[in-house]
């Protein structure tokens, strides 16, 4: 048996305990049937990863109907999504894991033909700076009220559902994100302006969902937010916003933070300068208030391992479980040879990952998820 530290177990302030420190970040399959209802197919490729890790995070589900961001995605913003996620929270427990459903809201990140025929809608009407954007409806204020509530009714659907929590997708440039950032809020009104009324959004959020969990939750119930700590746009998002939320996030009573990178040890996009890693300069205001979630290229039993020195609670391990979902019973048993960090076509099969999955892989993540003859 190996003497790492990331094999050691954690509790949570609110009695939740984790077996270990390796987390599955959210990675959507995009095969979910069309109306969002979860396909058998992912039910069987989390199942397979939920033997050896601590947690296992959902890719992301829409908790509205304008909050469809692609093709085949999970939905949560009907009853009716219920049963299917009830048996999806079920295989992600069965074997160990703490089952996470992470609940978003694509924003303007959607298009016309994934909203069949419907305007995306975002903070205000303000397009994303990517080719083929559309330009989104601004919601009106009560329309913002809306979709709090309905990240507080996915929620109560996700505590039905049999999950051990639901992780907030206040990152990757998605609906709250959209709030937070002053590239694509613009409002005058309680949502936007200053920095203080571009925080309103992303803690009213988790205010609601904090009532909701205290009213029908297990008090194990873990709430976590992931965030994007930069963005390149200016105006648009600086680290030291980043820094300004985070306080205010803890007071509204989440549980952990997830921190989304590309590279764990990234420094800042905008200040070339600065050398200081974004994931310690986060540290430094989270103060282990609440436990730390990070990720971005961590595939070997070292980079894990340092991330816990460096007293981090979590390392999140992405592609590298998509190509070898064992890699903790591996560890474990002192077989880490056998780990997998390539992805051959020939083991799709075995590794439960279905054609779209399959698809998106050679797309965005064609350069780093390594296929063994491409
Ligand atoms: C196929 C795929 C799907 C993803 N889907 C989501 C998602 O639904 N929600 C999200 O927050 N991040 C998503 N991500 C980002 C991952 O959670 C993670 O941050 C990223 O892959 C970097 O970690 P890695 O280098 O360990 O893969 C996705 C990544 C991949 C590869």
């Amino acid at each position: 048996m190996s003497d790492y530290q990331f094999l050691k177990p954690y509790t949570f302030a609110n009695g939740a305990t984790v077996r270990n420190r390796i987390v599955m970040p959210p990675m959507t399959e995009r095969s979910a049937f069309e109306n969002g209802i979860v396909s058998n197919d992912e039910i069987e490729y989390y199942r397979k990863r939920a033997g050896g890790v601590g947690i296992e995070i959902t890719g992301c589900a829409n908790v509205s109907e304008l909050g469809k961001g692609f093709e085949g995605e999970l939905a949560v913003n009907e009853d009716r999504d219920v049963p299917q996620l009830a048996r999806l929270a079920a295989a992600m427990k069965s074997r160990g894991a703490k089952a996470i459903l992470q609940i978003f809201d694509a924003g303007r990140m959607t298009n016309t033909a994934i909203l069949r025929g419907e305007q995306p809608v975002s903070a205000s009407a303000v397009k994303a700076l990517r080719p083929d954007s559309e330009t989104p409806r601004e919601l009106s204020e009560e329309e913002v009220e809306t979709v709090i509530k309905d990240f507080g009714d996915a929620t109560k659907r996700a505590i039905k559902a049999g999950f051990d929590g639901v992780e907030i997708h206040g990152a990757n440039t998605y609906l709250i994100q959209q709030f937070f950032s002053p590239h694509s809020n613009r409002r005058r009104d309680q949502w936007g302006g200053t920095l203080d009324q571009r925080m309103n959004f992303p803690v009213g959020v988790v205010e609601e969902i904090r009532r909701v969990v205290d009213k029908y939750a297990p008090s194990t119930f873990i709430v976590g937010y992931r965030i994007s700590p930069e963005e390149i746009e200016d105006p648009g998002i600086r680290i030291e916003d980043t820094l300004t939320l985070i306080p205010n996030l803890i007071e509204s009573g989440i549980d952990y933070l997830h921190v989304s990178l590309n590279r764990v040890w990234q420094t800042s996009l905008n200040n070339k300068t600065d050398t200081q890693p974004l994931i310690e300069k986060i540290q430094n205001v989270v103060a282990h208030k609440v436990p730390m979630i990070v990720v971005g290229q961590i595939t070997k039993p070292a980079d894990a391992e340092k991330v816990i020195e460096d007293d981090f609670e979590f390392a999140a391990l992405g592609q590298e479980l998509i190509r070898e979902p064992n890699w903790v019973q591996k560890v474990v048993a002192g077989d880490e040879d056998s780990i997998r960090y390539e992805l051959s076509p020939s083991d799709l099969d075995e590794l439960g990952i279905t054609a779209p999955l399959w698809d998106f892989l050679n797309g965005p993540f064609k350069k780093t998820i390594h296929i063994t003859n491409a």
